[in-house]
């Protein structure tokens, strides 16, 4: 037989993405040998790019229960009630656990954690480093543990294609490396870690490897997928014309720092009681309606923070001054921009999917912790715990041997693409106007049937590209089937929310 690959690996298991889901998972799962197989460099994709930080009741004033109330408060009603406790719960000791791989929290002089309150927090409980590189402290630290375990061997540059299947069960994965070598890896247990799918979006916060591979792998494979017309739209992204948008942390928010319009007029005192702290999906439509009217809106912060912005928010500080604004005294130009995905690959508790085999972790996986609109950081929270809990689940799971015969035929990750920058641009665009922060019904089927276009134009074999608008199909029909608002779903043929579709079939597998 000739094998359509030029080489095999083996392994205990795999994880595709190097994130901190994929690598706390990977970790946590010594001493079976995993691969891990990432797009880019193991310290890529939107981990580093998290700025905000990290929420856990750590203060003494303070509770998971607490911490519990206010994630379920901007849920719209669909968070799971058994993860979000799992999520709260397990917040302070996670945060011990990064503390002893060597994350440093920004920490006062007698060595007391500082705390930071993000929109939807009712008290500070946001952990952060380095004051607003939060992401990229916590990367520092899981790609120098994960260099060091022995039991981890990194594929970096490889682009992983499709899951394989033998027996009903998933029993590995095959990628393409940057050099165009085809690699089958082999292994009882696969972890998607893949992140979300902000690039599919013409305005993103995310990094432009977020193309939602992890989604549409396990989709083409039959797993199980939930809550996916849910897709958080960040309020506060530089509006300088970059792409990917830059983001000015809510944190800046939980500082003091104001939302005004053309006039300087504080207009968030007049949408919520919270203000600028109101959940994020009701500050990003309400910033969403004056640019759609034509207005501008600002993030003034020259009052809350002022001259101490290159101190306490060095990343944005020096992100504003290379598109020549200086925060410290002049306001900043936001507007909205795809941020996370709070649907994904349906998962129970352990990051188990449908599919046996299949575990999914961090924004590519759907617990339904987050419901319909997601907590100011509890992103990290989130892939840290529930890494963690699914590599565990991975080291204690009964192994079988993969004999990957009809492996070994479908292996053919398929040719490199060509360029398709000419479709993928269009996808981006049509996911902005039809499938974005307000949706409606015309446009979303308009949008579906441009899809289907678009994946016409798309040349054979599994790539970024087929992978976009896979998802965003996917999202565009979730968002079609529910004929109502809620957290980030909004319609603006059904504006408010609908009883009938107040409840959530449990999330897990
Ligand atoms: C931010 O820093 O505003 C983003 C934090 C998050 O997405 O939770």
């Amino acid at each position: 037989m000739r094998y359509p690959f030029d080489r095999l690996i083996r392994a205990d298991a795999v994880v595709v993405g190097s994130g901190i889901g994929g690598l706390t998972a990977a970790l946590a799962m010594a001493p079976r040998r995993v691969l891990v197989i990432t797009k880019g460099d193991p310290g890529g994709g939107s981990t580093p790019w998290a700025q905000g930080g990290i929420a856990a009741a750590v203060a003494a004033d303070d509770s998971p229960a607490e911490h519990a109330a206010d994630t379920v408060s901007v849920g719209g009603g669909l968070n799971d009630p058994k993860a979000v406790k799992v999520l709260t719960s397990a917040a302070p000791e996670r945060v011990a656990a990064l503390e002893a791989i060597g994350v440093h929290f920004d920490a006062d002089v007698e060595g007391h954690l500082l705390l930071g309150r993000e929109g939807g927090h009712h008290r500070r409980r946001v952990l952060h480093s380095g004051g607003d590189a939060t992401g990229a402290e916590m990367m520092r630290a899981l790609v120098r543990a994960a260099a060091g375990a022995d039991h981890v061997e990194t594929l970096p540059f490889a682009f992983a294609a499709d899951l394989v299947t033998d027996g009903g069960r998933v029993a590995g994965v095959t990628a393409r490396t940057d050099e165009g070598e085809k690699v089958l890896a082999l292994a009882p247990a696969v972890v998607l870690a893949t992140g979300g799918i902000g690039r599919l979006y013409a305005n993103t916060t995310n990094p432009p490897e977020v193309t939602g591979d992890g989604l549409a792998m396990a989709a083409r494979a039959g797993a199980r997928l939930a809550d996916l017309e849910f897709v958080q739209f960040h309020p506060t992204a530089l509006a300088s014309g970059r792409d990917p948008m830059a983001l000015l942390t809510e944190a800046l928010r939980g500082e003091g720092a104001v939302l005004v319009d053309d006039d300087g007029r504080r207009f968030m005192v007049e949408v919520h009681p919270d203000a600028e702290l109101a959940p994020r999906d009701v500050v990003a439509r309400a910033i969403w309606a004056r640019l759609q009217a034509g207005g501008r809106v600002f993030l003034d912060a020259t009052a809350a923070v002022g001259a101490s912005f290159p101190e306490r928010f060095p990343t944005v500080f020096s992100l504003c001054l290379e598109d020549g604004i200086d925060p410290q005294t002049q306001p900043v130009p936001v507007a909205p921009a795809a941020h996370y995905h709070m649907g994904g690959v349906a998962t129970d508790l352990e990051g188990r999917t449908s599919l046996p085999g299949l575990w999914a972790v961090g924004e590519v996986s759907c617990t339904g912790v987050h419901g319909a609109n997601r907590l100011a950081s509890n992103s990290l929270l989130e892939a840290t715990v529930f890494g963690h809990r699914a590599g565990q689940s991975v080291r204690a799971a009964a192994a079988p041997a993969v004999e990957a015969t009809a492996a070994f035929a479908a292996a053919d990750p398929g040719p490199a693409p060509g360029d398709v920058s000419g479709p993928v641009a269009d996808l981006r665009r049509t996911m902005w106007d039809q499938v974005g922060l307000v949706r409606n019904g015309g446009g979303l089927t308009s949008a579906l049937e441009h899809l289907d276009e678009l994946a016409l134009l798309l040349p054979f074999g599994a790539s970024e590209a087929r992978n976009m608008v896979d998802a965003g199909r996917l999202i565009a029909r979730a968002a079609l089937a529910r004929p109502e608002s809620r957290g980030a779903h909004y319609r603006s043929d059904f504006p408010a929310p609908d009883p009938a579709w107040a409840a959530r079939e449990p999330v897990g597998a």
